[in-house]
């Protein structure tokens, strides 16, 4: 079967290649992959900045958003045939470290936990694959295509998770929330704390026309381009989406007191010095600001996640998928033009 597969660490390497059929020991599901999309971790990997390839092998399976058809369900109860599924990204390291042992995998604590198309796991970008009864999630079949907005949907899920159990450390109730970056993960993020139920959400990102905007708007939220240093509130919460070091350090300056700093882009580059890192201790400190980071997703964030996707607007939806590219023009799936929100790679039709 064709597959999207590189040398992980090298540039130049990733190929539309053959590769054997799914192998038994990675689950007794065999699906047929319908779409996976791509982000900035897919980018990196080619660009030979991350990745690792399972032991003992040369090339990694890309894909980690994925979004297939069953086609055997194997002796697993619970799946059918035609079922719309989607694979959990993360698998428990084998120590299993605390964290791993009761299912919070997103929160490993050795760093051996196991990724699909991003660390030592074959991902979804081919034409079949196959997955554990336990790892895959079932996605409303009215979402169709959408589904494959899942994942993204997982890590913001995981985030506002985060926001809300930190800030049940005191008196709680969150009004307004901050997104820096319209990207998908920031544009899911609004759409999540909306349906959350947050009455006041607002997203920040350079782009000034295009769909961007249009999307805030159309969830009820209000759009913003230019600085968060410009912004005339203080957020209760941010989520920030973009790993730009300046947004970050605006977002730290501006973040309401008792506020909570959600990391979730991972950038790099810049440094600060330790009297200014001093200055920003100092201001966290006297305002009970917290910083924190958030990567990834536990299995009760996936459905969160399943259940908040099926309650959005389906042509909202749509309208974040931007690009289709076809499994050999998957190079250019890869760049990111102007107007591309998600851009995914489709395997077969719905
Ligand atoms: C994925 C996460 C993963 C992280 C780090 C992200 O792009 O969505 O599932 O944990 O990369 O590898």
């Amino acid at each position: 079967m064709k597959a999207i597969a590189v040398e992980p660490k090298k540039t130049g390497t990733a190929k539309l290649m053959d590769m054997p059929e799914p192998d038994m020991r990675d689950g007794s599901i065999l699906v047929e992959a319908i779409a996976v999309g791509v982000c900035g971790t897919d980018v990196e990997i080619v660009e030979g900045k991350y990745g690792w390839a399972p032991p003992g092998q040369q090339h990694l399976v890309l894909g980690h958003e994925s979004l297939g058809r069953v086609l055997d369900p194997g002796s697993s109860t619970g799946f059918r045939k035609g079922d719309l599924v989607v694979g959990i990204v993360r698998r428990p390291d084998p120590v299993p470290c605390p964290n791993c042992a009761v299912g919070e995998w997103d929160m490993c604590r050795n760093g051996l936990y196991t990724e699909r198309g991003i660390k030592e796991i074959h991902g979804f970008m081919s034409e079949r694959w196959r997955i554990e009864p336990e790892y895959a999630v079932k996605v409303d079949p009215s979402l169709g295509i959408l589904g494959v907005l899942l994942e993204p949907t997982t890590v913001v899920t995981k985030a506002m998770e985060q926001i809300g159990m930190i800030g049940r450390r005191s008196y709680w109730e969150p009004r307004t929330v901050l997104v820096t970056g319209a990207g998908p993960i920031g544009l899911l993020a609004a759409l999540s704390l909306k349906i959350w139920g947050i009455e006041e959400v607002h997203v920040l990102d350079r782009m000034e026309a295009g769909s961007k905007p249009d999307l805030v708007r159309a969830l009820g939220a209000t759009y913003h381009s230019g600085r968060v240093a410009d912004l005339e509130f203080e957020p209760d919460a941010i989520i920030e989406c973009t790993g730009v070091g300046q947004v970050i350090a605006d977002c730290i300056h501006k973040i309401g007191s008792s506020g909570i700093l959600c990391l979730t882009g991972v950038g790099q580059g810049g440094s600060i010095g330790a009297g200014v890192l001093a200055d920003v201790a100092a201001a966290a400190v006297l305002r009970n600001n917290v910083i924190v980071g958030s990567v990834n997703a536990n299995k009760r964030q996936w459905y969160r996640a399943g259940l908040t996707l099926a309650k959005a607007d389906r042509s909202w939806l749509a309208k974040l998928i931007t690009r289709r590219e076809k499994p050999e023009n998957f190079m250019s799936a890869l760049e990111r033009k102007p107007d591309d929100i998600k851009v995914i790679i489709q395997f077969s039709e719905i």
